[in-house]
């Protein structure tokens, strides 16, 4: 029971928050970039530059898009792929909303125990490493699609800048040296092609700044450049994963690969305070939990109680416990879970019956007991977002990933890229549920054919049938969380979009029941005020790196910032 006297020590520290205070806004973050026309933000400066010049070519931003997506694939290793998946969300000027599901597979002999040992443990981490972990990659299926359906520049075209990277090399970087040294202790013959592809005469680590060439990938990009996805999924590239697999243990075959479908499907719609909200559905979570969140916070007047004040991070707090909650009890591959709630998750009522639960003094408890017991989960941060828009007004919000930075560590051999290793984003124990994190929920247990559930959120913000902000993250299931508070510092504070992305920021996640502040990012007072309110807190480093563009709805100005959480991000605009 919380002692009275610390009850009122808290409201009267809360109110004069609220009312003697001015709402604070954040004072960091680097000025964003303007621009008239178009413009790409990305994670690397040279995926944001091949993109750019795709628009100032004339290309739309589904285009720039492509282009920028391969050319990541090869600047961007840890995360720009073509042997993951992800999701890309579209916003036309003229009012169009779809969505693109590249999510990976589980491959046809998948089974929903395939990772535990007798006794019922995660056998050798093999959900996450080795050649189980592999799902079938959908990035190809995904770009190729939603190039047939709303590009406008030659396919080939848009592969040429990647190829080029790839063959004359471009200079590695700080943020690949650590893998390097870390493939250089690797022995088992299934990371002999990796080590053929990322060290210099497969031993030497580059050092920043070296040329860095990677012949094979061009080989394959040229494959997909001269067929489309059949570059990928059939002939040739499809032989040299199924050999691969098969040699080292893995399951993916040529039929996997040649049954995988990208889908296109409608994006989870929602409102806050008078704008339109756009972000993935099912198999992602970000949607239907972004948009949940949002839908709670709306009944609190976010603006008046100050950006990260204790009662803001509380009330955040509070509304991210109940939307993950959700999310694990519910969600997973909508062709597999054909009776998800999702419209009364997202709805303004079942909001407001959540925001009745909601103490404004004091921190609920995460209960885990509807499920089960046991073990620690681990979520990896490397995935990678970015944002066009187009001289049109046309707006594009894309995440793809391999997992963990530089997936499974597994390149195919003769092929000259990395595999992902999406299979543990499913729920590896099933009916293992516990406080550490595990999720063992039935929505999201393996099966052949199924996307794992993901927590990846582009997203696009509109206002008056417009974009206004597009914007994305990395951060495994922390994205979320990310995405919605810049897009809340965008709405509710008035930041600018450098602003919104710098800022400092919080996660929960349900389970643990604990919430991570970014190091440095909320004051000590802050911090003992909210844990007096029976939140526990630890500290930990960069939550996330955000990409975003925001159009300015009087003047069409475009402004952009890449976080600076991140090693190589660019705003790139013309
Ligand atoms: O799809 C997901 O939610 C995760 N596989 C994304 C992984 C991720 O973001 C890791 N890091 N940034």
């Amino acid at each position: 029971m919380m002692h009275s006297l610390q009850r009122i020590s808290i409201f009267l520290l809360l109110v004069s928050t609220v009312f003697l205070i001015l709402p604070a806004h954040a004072q960091s973050g680097r000025s964003p970039a303007p621009a008239r026309h178009g413009m790409v933000v990305s994670s690397h400066y040279l995926g944001s530059e091949v993109g750019q010049a795709v628009l100032r070519d004339g290309g739309n931003a589904v285009d720039a898009a492509v282009a920028t997506a391969f050319a990541l694939a090869v600047t961007l290793p840890s995360a720009g792929n073509i042997g993951g998946g992800g999701f890309l969300v579209y916003h036309g000027a003229d009012g169009k909303v779809t969505s693109f599901n590249f999510r990976e597979k589980a491959p046809l002999a998948a089974t929903k125990d395939m990772y535990l040992d007798e006794n019922g443990m995660i056998r050798d981490n093999s959900n996450h490493d080795g050649p189980l972990a592999v799902g079938v990659p959908g990035t190809v299926a995904g770009l190729w699609m939603a190039h047939q359906r709303l590009g406008s520049k030659p396919w080939s075209e848009l592969l040429e800048p990647a190829i080029k990277l790839a063959e004359k090399g471009f200079p590695s970087t700080w943020d690949m040296q650590r893998f390097l040294e870390y493939l250089q202790t690797k022995d088992e013959p299934m990371y002999e092609a990796a080590k053929e592809a990322f060290l210099k005469d497969g031993k030497e680590v580059y050092t920043p700044g070296e040329l860095w060439k990677q012949p094979d990938l061009a080989k394959t990009l040229k494959r997909i450049q001269k067929q489309g996805r059949d570059g990928f999924y059939k002939g040739k590239t499809a032989q040299l994963i199924a050999d691969y697999m098969k040699k080292y243990g893995g399951l993916i075959t040529e039929e996997d690969l040649e049954k995988y479908e990208a889908v296109e499907q409608a994006p989870i719609h929602g409102t806050y305070r008078e704008h339109d909200v756009y972000a993935m559905a099912p198999p992602s979570s970000g949607g239907v939990a972004m948009v949940e969140m949002l839908n709670i916070l709306e009944g609190f007047d976010l603006q008046k109680i100050g950006h990260n004040s204790a009662l803001y991070l509380h009330l955040l707090t509070e509304a991210m416990r109940r939307a993950y909650a959700d999310r694990a009890e519910y969600l997973g591959d909508p062709a597999f879970n054909p009776d998800m709630p999702i419209e009364r998750l997202t709805s303004k009522d079942y909001a407001k019956e959540m925001r009745s639960t909601i103490d404004l003094f004091k921190a609920s408890v995460s209960d885990s007991s509807r499920f089960n017991n046991a073990l620690a989960a681990y979520e990896s941060e490397e995935t990678t977002h970015f944002s066009v828009v187009d001289q049109e007004g046309n707006a594009v919000s894309l995440t793809y990933t391999l997992e963990y930075g530089y997936g499974s560590r597994l390149v195919v051999e003769g092929a000259g890229f990395l595999l992902n290793n999406e299979m543990g984003d499913f729920n590896p124990i099933p009916g293992r549920t516990t406080h550490s994190g595990l999720i063992g929920t039935p929505p999201n247990l393996v099966a052949p054919g199924k996307n794992m559930l993901s927590s990846m959120t582009p997203a696009i913000v509109a206002k008056d049938g417009k974009p206004l902000l597009v914007i994305g993250s990395p951060g495994g299931r922390t994205i979320i969380n990310t995405v919605m508070q810049v897009i809340l510092n965008v709405i509710d504070q008035g930041m600018n979009i450098g602003q919104a992305i710098e800022a400092g920021r919080i996660h929960h996640q349900w389970l643990p029941d604990r919430t991570s502040f970014e190091r440095f990012a909320i004051s000590p007072d802050t911090k003992r005020l909210y844990e007096m309110m029976g939140h526990e807190v630890y500290f930990r480093g960069e939550q996330g790196s955000a990409m975003g563009i925001y159009i300015d709805p009087k003047t069409g100005l475009l402004t952009g910032a890449a976080d600076s959480r991140a090693f190589d991000g660019r705003a790139s605009g013309y």
